[in-house]
């Protein structure tokens, strides 16, 4: 298996390698190696040319890729020339794929790995019929048989009127690939070797090849320019939506709704517009999530309700909490069964136990917060000192009152109570009250006095 990766993308018109660009939360060529794996490919070798220590890097995650550099992007057929040496023991068919064609199914990929070898061909071409072919090669046909691929800026406008396109991706006999490679000559107005030549050249030694039409045309769009990246991305969108409305998830508005592939969403919950999961996210039955809700790597399980404008991070909130508006569980956030966190509360390293709630205006950082807590209005933990964070415990069935602050490491015990506004240093035994705070002193007739000396 190939995958071409080497090219600038100066379509792109951006600094970040065309293969890096991400569609719903994976980058093209993650995208492309994933649907590969699925043929259980012998080796997968990688054409890297153009910013390629970035793309090797960014590809490190995978350990068993090969890689071979094309210095000089020179053209297709000149990427494909670079596998040679890697290649040299290998047999049978070798399968390319381009590393900007991101929607390629498993399902298509074997299809056409079947029919090549099926057919018996020495090479196969993945086509399909688009209603707009503008920048494909399109298929030249003689009396149904594919005689040649003339790129867009070599084509007459009759063959510009063909609508049956190059996909980008092959099955080739390995054994006179590499040799029908070396004699394709430059052409275009770049000069580049183009791997499509490899058609006329074929069936000039009167070798076969043969087509695979892909039934969704959509598959094969190649991603070269912004506006193609914001066209697929969201048809990805579009189909990943269908499939969770096809599972009973309610979506309110499909078009404004952003979930990325690997998210899973439960039956009867409803997503209001403007919401976006992301990553490994998981959101069990019958939950809501609000508008301008942004879930990253987190478990939401049964029944929970997320209210407008939240941000959640590597969070879990076990079933039936509820969250927000304006709550942010940054990663380490853990909210156990029923738990509440109200508005303008943010959350690190901390969880809240068993119907605890934390309605408004808090910071809980390293923090561990027992059952039927309550954390009352505008409680800060100072977890940080400067130098080390430091943490907090508030044990079950405690009761903060407002504004307190709690200087950690700290622990407010069992049924222990803190009076409002208390600067706690100390722990608080349980089923104590702490108080920490100046005593309030009123002094009579202190206006009248103020304003007779004005
Ligand atoms: C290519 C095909 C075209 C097909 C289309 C499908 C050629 C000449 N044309 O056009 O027939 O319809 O794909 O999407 O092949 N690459 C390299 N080294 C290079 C040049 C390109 O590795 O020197 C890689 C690119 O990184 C990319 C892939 O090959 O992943 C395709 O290159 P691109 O320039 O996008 O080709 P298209 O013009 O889209
Ligand atoms: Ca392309």
């Amino acid at each position: 298996m190939i995958v071409l990766a080497a090219g600038k993308g100066t379509r792109m018109r951006s600094r970040r390698p065309k293969v890096l660009h991400t569609l719903a939360g994976q980058s093209l060529i993650d995208r492309v190696l994933r649907t590969s794996r699925t043929l259980v490919p012998k080796t997968i070798t990688v054409v890297v040319g153009h910013q390629s220590e970035l793309v090797q890097t960014a590809l490190s995650h995978h350990d068993d890729l090969q890689f071979a550099r094309q210095e000089l992007q020179l053209g297709t057929a000149h990427a494909l020339q670079q596998t040679r040496s890697a290649l040299a023991a290998t047999q049978g068919t070798l399968v390319v794929l381009s590393g900007d064609v991101p929607r390629l199914s498993s399902a298509t990929l074997t299809r056409l790995l079947d029919a090549h070898e099926a057919t018996g061909a020495a090479g196969t071409v993945l086509t399909a019929t688009l209603k707009r072919p503008y920048g494909y090669g399109r298929i030249v046909r003689s009396q149904g048989e594919m005689v040649g691929i003339v790129e867009e800026t070599d084509a007459t406008r009759e063959q510009r009127n063909i609508r049956e396109v190059n996909g980008g991706v092959y099955a080739f006999d390995i054994e006179p690939l590499f040799d029908a490679l070396d004699q394709i000559s430059e052409a275009g107005p770049k000069h580049e070797r183009y791997l499509p030549a490899i058609i006329t050249s074929y069936r000039r030694r009167g070798l076969s090849v043969g087509t695979v039409t892909a039934a969704d045309p959509d598959e094969i769009r190649g991603i070269n320019s912004q506006t193609e990246l914001a066209e697929v991305s969201s048809i990805v969108r579009q189909s990943k939506n269908e499939e969770l409305m096809g599972a009973g998830v309610t979506i309110e508005d499909p078009s404004t709704t952003y979930i990325d592939d690997d998210v899973t969403v439960g039956p009867d919950t409803i997503i209001h517009p403007g919401v976006r999961l992301e990553g490994r996210t998981q959101v069990g039955e019958r939950c809501e999530l609000q508008s301008w809700v942004r879930v990253v790597d987190s478990t939401i399980e049964d029944d929970c309700i997320v209210k407008n404008c939240c941000v959640v991070t590597e969070a879990r909130l076990a079933s039936g909490t509820v969250v927000g508006p304006f709550a942010h569980l940054r990663p380490g956030s853990i909210l156990e069964f029923g738990a509440r966190v109200g508005n303008f509360v943010e959350m690190k390293q901390a969880t809240l136990g068993r119907g605890s709630k934390a309605n408004h205006l808090s910071y809980l950082g390293d923090a561990t917060v027992g059952d039927r807590v309550n954390v009352g209005a505008g409680t800060i933990t100072c977890n940080y000192d400067g130098g080390t964070k430091n943490r907090t415990t508030i044990a079950d069935g405690a009761f903060v009152g407002s504004g307190t602050q709690l200087v950690a490491p700290v622990t407010v015990g069992q049924d222990g109570y803190v009076a409002a506004g208390s600067c706690i240093t100390e722990d608080v035994p349980s089923g104590s009250l702490g108080v920490a705070r100046a005593r309030q002193e009123n002094k009579p007739g202190w206006v009248e006095k103020k304003r007779k000396s004005e």
